[in-house]
């Protein structure tokens, strides 16, 4: 089904994202990686100077209103699911709701439109019908919660425009298990490939987006960021598979990712480690939900190793085999409480990519474990996990490790695009625009 939105009206139009420091994490669709408040902007009318307070952690937060009248909501940006949906269940004081009932535009979709018939044949779980003959959808996510409502559409307003016949999850029950995370956002805005996800909907051909290492903000914009300060860009293809596999989202930002490297030093793995095997496990993606980044174990065993060898005479490892932070980081090392930073430079970790490569270094490459003190040391670990720890049969690009880069994805020529720039200063510059 085409949807009713000509987004060339708009051209480009940037949000600005506020966001604040980073907890803890579930995995993605289910997941959230950071959180920010957001607050929409057109580029043509310059957002005052001052920047929004934060509210919260651990993922990235767009606000923008839905419904007529409209109401405020505030939705995670996850690049790693599909349907966007908003917490529907106004019996529930305990977080943030859209109601629908007070929105004159509010349509259910009946579970015969084609809408709910064929376009959600992307998701996890197909829709169904429900006793009132509506669009039933089920979510499922990585850490084993779902939740459940309607599907329905309405108006979106973002940036300055309006958005008619918006599809969206209307969500009564469920929510994720990470509490902490949903009481604060009303919702989660799908972006990846899949036909309903918000960038589908709106026919997008390039969404950008760049998350400040300085600060708590961050730019998200749609449509061409082709600025000459910006330029070049290096990029690298997506990866499409056309037969479904088990462990293959093809709904997904895959990425080939060819080599890691610490320092200099090209970890020695044949490129087969990195290359989705027959059943599709092995693919790589990029994911706004997801704090940090995920390697699978040989690659995840190699880095650590590497790591460890070149920071022997800087970091002090924590001996402590039962301690795994967040299930998935078992390289942990014993800081002095009384120290500001680290006694010497970090050894930089690169991931390389077919054509363009992320680089990671100073502070992002660990992660104060709140909490957790071992005598006079706090304990901060290593910000690359195993996936095999969690079960995950892939690699993800988190976006703790997107911060200072900016990210373009160019759906049109299939490739995302990558910048080390300093993202707080991109940011003024297009708001001051
Ligand atoms: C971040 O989240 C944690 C746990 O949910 C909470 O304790 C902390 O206060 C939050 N920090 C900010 C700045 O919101
Ligand atoms: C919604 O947000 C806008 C812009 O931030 C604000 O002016 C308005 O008062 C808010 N409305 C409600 C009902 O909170
Ligand atoms: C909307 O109103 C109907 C009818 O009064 C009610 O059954 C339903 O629970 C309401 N929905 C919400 C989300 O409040
Ligand atoms: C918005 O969409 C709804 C449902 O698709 C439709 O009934 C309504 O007429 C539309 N409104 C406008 C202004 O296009
Ligand atoms: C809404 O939330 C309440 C409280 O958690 C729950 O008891 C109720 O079943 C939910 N409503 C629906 C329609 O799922
Ligand atoms: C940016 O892209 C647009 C559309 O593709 C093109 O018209 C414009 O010339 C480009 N600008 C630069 C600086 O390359
Ligand atoms: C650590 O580095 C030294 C010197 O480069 C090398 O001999 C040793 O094999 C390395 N150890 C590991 C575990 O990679
Ligand atoms: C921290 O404490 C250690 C040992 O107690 C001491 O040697 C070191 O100088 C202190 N560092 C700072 C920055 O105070
Ligand atoms: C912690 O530091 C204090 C003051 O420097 C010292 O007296 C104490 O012994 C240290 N404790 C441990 C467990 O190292």
């Amino acid at each position: 089904m085409k949807i009713h939105i000509q987004f060339s009206t708009l051209s480009a139009f940037i949000l600005r994202i506020l966001f604040s420091s980073a907890e803890p994490l579930s995995r993605s669709s289910a997941a959230k990686a950071v959180v920010l408040p957001l607050e929409t902007q057109e580029i043509k009318s310059p957002p005052p100077p001052s920047k929004l307070p934060f509210t919260h952690n651990v993922t990235l937060t767009v606000s923008l209103a839905v419904g007529s009248p409209p109401q405020n909501v505030t939705m995670v940006l996850d690049t790693g699911s599909e349907l966007p949906w908003l917490q529907c269940n106004t019996t529930r004081k305990d977080r943030p709701v859209f109601d629908p009932n007070r929105s004159l535009s509010y349509t259910p979709i009946p579970c015969t439109s084609s809408t709910c018939t064929s376009q959600t044949r992307d998701l996890s779980i197909p829709a169904s019908c429900d006793s009132k003959n509506l669009c039933h959808a089920v979510l499922s996510y990585a850490d084993a919660s779902s939740s459940e409502g309607n599907l329905a559409t309405d108006y979106f307003a973002i940036g300055g425009s309006r958005f008619n016949g918006t599809i969206f999850g209307c969500m009564d029950s469920g929510f994720s298990n990470n509490l902490d995370e949903d009481s604060k956002t009303t919702g989660l805005m799908g972006m990846n490939r899949g036909s309903l996800s918000f960038v589908s909907q709106m026919g997008l051909k390039k969404f950008s987006y760049c998350i400040s290492g300085s600060d708590f903000s961050g730019i998200l914009l749609f449509g061409d960021s082709n600025f000459t300060w910006l330029l070049p860009l290096n990029y690298t293809p997506l990866i499409q598979i056309s037969t479904p596999l088990p462990y293959f989202d093809r709904a997904a930002y895959t990425v080939q990712l060819e080599g890691i490297k610490v320092s200099e030093t090209l970890l020695q793995l044949p490129k087969s480690v990195f290359e989705p095997d027959h059943t599709g496990a092995g693919q790589t993606m990029v994911d706004s939900g997801t704090q940090f980044t995920f390697l699978l174990g040989p690659a995840y065993t190699a880095l650590k190793n590497e790591f460890i060898n070149q920071t022997a005479r800087i970091l002090r490892v924590l001996e402590d085999p039962d301690f795994v932070f967040q299930g998935a980081f078992d390289l942990c090392f014993r800081v002095p409480l009384n120290s500001t930073a680290f006694p010497k430079p970090l050894p930089s970790v690169s991931l390389v990519f077919n054509g363009a490569e992320i680089t990671v270094s100073g502070d992002r490459l660990l992660y104060r474990a709140p909490g957790e003190v071992r005598g006079n040391d706090s304990v901060h670990c290593f910000t690359f996990g195993n996936s095999d720890l969690l079960g995950i049969e892939a690699y993800i690009i988190g976006h703790h490790h997107q911060q200072n880069v900016w990210m373009e994805f160019d759906l049109e020529k299939s490739r995302i695009g990558v910048a080390q720039v300093r993202c707080d200063l991109a940011g003024q510059r297009l708001i001051a625009k």
